[in-house]
């Protein structure tokens, strides 16, 4: 089916580039300039129009579950590159073991991994996003992985980032990796003529990246804002590889925040601005509101971001983020919800207690906001329960929910069947029976 696809498109688009090629050249020979000019335009328009149109009946394509496979899937890693200075964020490029054909993916999704860590009582399960944009012949996917440090005042003997550091010291080129099917709605659409702006602050760039690549390539003529926040030059990443796509591309506008700039930092060619991605900045960039934005970071970043921009009027809905941690933002204020709510004389209600009972694992414990989600409450009682992401992207947390109802801190990654739900990003609405 797929192969069908690729070569429908890929013949489409040589007979428009020989099409384009021969008036071009035919023209050029009889010397006929200016109506040659004019021709070329016009099929230059043309060749544009069937891009285009190849382009939407991709995306079609694309939705397609036979594309797709279910479960864990074996990808030889092919090639590896760093992609900073500091060669804390390394490229993976991973080709399928068993040679058989890609699935496409939607630029902003992310890839699952089941690693086997040495150590580990189970395969440590992560998240990682698609760092490029999707191509019609699909032979390999690339992921960039930062090196995860302990944090800077955790106690010694703090371990390092499980699985960041997996890949950078243990997968070499030709060593195998199990990977579960591109997901997620963190995801640009291309079909959209919006003007769009992409919000990275570091390593939360990947999918931005993949966006950025695809409208590049799809030679998107939307205006396209892409701010980027990193500490300094030798944490900009893909620095060659933007600064190309802000040559090629004058549709595309980038502007790079340097939080603490070196002395060898080169402002107005390396970095634009000194200080963290700003949103009044962004604000008079942009002088009007009605662009789609993407934003994905760092937790205080995201939170200052979309809030920002949610006070400067921008609908919720034009607002998209992933977090790539645990399910901070948001959170905070759904647990503030669930603190008990104000009746009409201003009177607060008290705390909501809910008792939830943990089937499988026969314990019964009494949630209130303080615990947190479903999955922190299951780890704070010694209850084990399978997780990823923690932000509820991945799907791998997925329980059945045998009595009651829940909340979510926000709107999944992928709506759970009825009658399961995400714990990582759970909150009980009301008493519960969980089958972990
Ligand atoms: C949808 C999605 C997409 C993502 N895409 C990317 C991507 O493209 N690139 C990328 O690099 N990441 C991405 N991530 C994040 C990624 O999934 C991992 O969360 C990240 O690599 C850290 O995992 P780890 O196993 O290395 O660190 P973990 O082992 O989870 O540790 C995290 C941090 O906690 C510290 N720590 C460990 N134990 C303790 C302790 N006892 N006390 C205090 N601190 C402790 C570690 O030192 C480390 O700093 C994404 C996440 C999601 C959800
Ligand atoms: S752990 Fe990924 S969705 Fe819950």
């Amino acid at each position: 089916m797929q192969i069908g696809i690729i070569a429908e498109v890929g013949g489409l688009l040589l007979i428009a580039a020989v099409s384009v090629r021969a008036a071009i050249s035919i023209y050029s020979i009889a010397g006929r300039r200016a109506h040659a000019n004019r021709q070329d335009r016009e099929y230059i328009q043309l060749f544009e129009f069937l891009s285009s149109s190849i382009l939407k009946k991709f995306e079609a394509e694309r939705e397609k579950p036979e594309l797709s496979w279910t479960g864990k899937r074996k990808f030889r890693v092919v090639r590896r590159q760093y992609e900073d200075y500091n060669n804390d964020i390394c490229s993976f490029f991973l080709a399928p073991y068993d040679h058989r054909p890609l699935p496409p993916y939607r630029p902003g999704q992310f890839l699952t991994f089941e690693l086997p860590i040495a150590g580990q009582p189970q395969p440590v399960v992560r998240c990682y996003s698609l760092s490029d944009s999707p191509t019609v012949n699909q032979q390999y996917y690339r992921i960039s992985i930062k090196r995860l440090a302990p944090p800077p005042h955790a106690p010694p003997g703090t371990p390092p980032g499980l699985s960041s550091n997996y890949f950078h010291d243990n997968l070499r080129e030709g060593d195998i990796v199990e990977v579960l099917a591109p997901s997620g709605e963190f995801c640009i659409d291309q079909q959209s003529e919006r003007p769009v702006v992409l919000i990275a602050g570091g390593v939360g760039l990947t999918p931005l990246i993949s966006m950025l690549n695809a409208l590049a390539a799809s030679r998107s003529k939307r205006e396209i804002w892409f701010f980027y926040g990193v500490r300094n030059r030798g944490d900009h990443a893909m620095y060659d590889h933007l600064q190309r796509v802000r040559r090629q591309n004058p549709n595309v506008r980038t502007v790079i925040f340097y939080g603490d700039p070196t002395s060898k930092c080169r402002k107005g060619i390396d970095y634009d601005v000194e200080g963290f991605v700003s949103v009044e900045l962004i604000k008079s960039l942009l002088k009007a509101r009605n662009y789609k934005f993407y934003v994905c970071g760092p937790p205080p970043m995201m939170e200052l971001v979309t809030t920002g921009l949610e006070e400067w009027g921008v609908p919720a809905d034009d607002i998209m983020f992933e977090a790539f941690g645990p399910a901070s933002l948001k959170k905070t204020a759904k647990l503030e919800d669930a603190a008990g709510e104000s009746d009409d004389a201003g009177r607060q209600e008290p705390a909501k207690i809910f008792k939830v009972v943990f089937a499988r694992s026969k314990k019964t414990v009494q949630w209130t906001k303080s615990m947190g989600t479903l999955l922190d409450l299951a780890e704070a009682n010694g209850v084990k329960a399978r997780c990823g992401c923690r932000a509820g992207n991945c799907g791998t947390c997925v329980t059945p929910l045998r009595q009651g109802e829940v909340d979510y801190v926000h709107k999944p990654g992928k709506d759970p069947e009825p009658g399961y739900c995400l714990p990582c990003i759970a909150l009980p609405k009301s008493d519960l029976v969980i089958d972990i």
